[in-house]
């Protein structure tokens, strides 16, 4: 096992947001997590990377308990975040996005970015292209290739279909899905989007008013009324 999330509780201030979180991911797994606006789906990826303080529970991964470490050295562990709205530097070129993603590593950052580029055609073909011109997709992509690029065990992935195309989120999910299948990388997919979820992950949480413990049974991912009553709207 990867990732295993214990009884994790997170607030903001006194507002709690996270009131129960139980989930795991193992190696090589793309585990989805589904929920409507405003249940928790950002807090808790967030707080996994440690921007959110966790009040109790557990945070292992790779075998050790991460609950202390800050968000930099659970960054040097292996866990990137792709967060929501793709937080793409509108001035910079797409390849100097890719390199603020690398600047604090050591070794051959030119390398990094080209084997990153690998998976990506559309962004080689941008590589000079301002972040801010770039279409939604295409900074998704971005936002994709800027996180592979430091090697992450674990990606976090924060809703990246939000506000999307549709032909372009095909293409995100097969780039997804080729990632996935070298076996290297062990993705967190959260969404509100049950097809780009279904397509991608195996198995699927869902997170319902700050509370994440039921894995949906892989039937009732078929089924809409199921999946209603699983996201806490029936
Ligand atoms: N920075 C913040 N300060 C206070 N409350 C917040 C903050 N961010 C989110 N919340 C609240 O926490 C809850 C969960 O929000 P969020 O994790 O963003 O949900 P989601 O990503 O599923 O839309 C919501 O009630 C939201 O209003
Ligand atoms: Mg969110």
């Amino acid at each position: 096992m990867l990732l295993e999330i214990k009884n994790v509780k997170a607030s903001y201030g006194l507002v709690p947001a996270i009131h129960e979180a139980n989930f795991f991911a193992e190696h090589g797994e793309v585990v989805g997590i589904l929920g409507h606006n405003g249940m928790g789906k950002t807090t808790l990826l967030k707080t996994i990377m440690g921007f959110v303080k966790q009040n109790s529970g557990e945070i292992n991964f790779d075998g050790e308990t991460i609950n202390k470490l800050s968000v930099h050295q659970r960054a040097s562990k292996g866990i990137g975040l792709v967060p929501q709205g793709r937080e793409i530097f509108p001035n910079l070129t797409v390849e100097q996005n890719m390199s603020v993603g690398v600047a604090a590593q050591k070794g051959d950052i030119n390398g990094r970015i080209e084997e990153a580029l690998e998976m990506f055609p559309r962004l080689k073909r941008l590589i000079d292209r301002r972040g801010g011109d770039l279409s939604g997709g295409e900074q998704q992509l971005l936002a994709l290739a800027r996180c592979l690029c430091r090697k992450p065990k674990l990606m976090l992935l924060d809703e990246p279909t939000e506000g999307i195309q549709p032909s372009i989120i095909d293409e995100i999910a097969e780039t997804l899905s080729k990632l996935s299948k070298k076996g290297e990388i062990t993705i967190v997919l959260v969404e509100q989007n049950l097809d780009f979820i279904t397509n991608l992950s195996k198995r699927v949480y869902a997170i319902s008013n700050g509370i994440l413990k039921d894995e949906i049974p892989p039937k009732s991912l078929k089924d809409t009324n199921a999946i209603s009553e699983y996201m806490g709207f029936s």
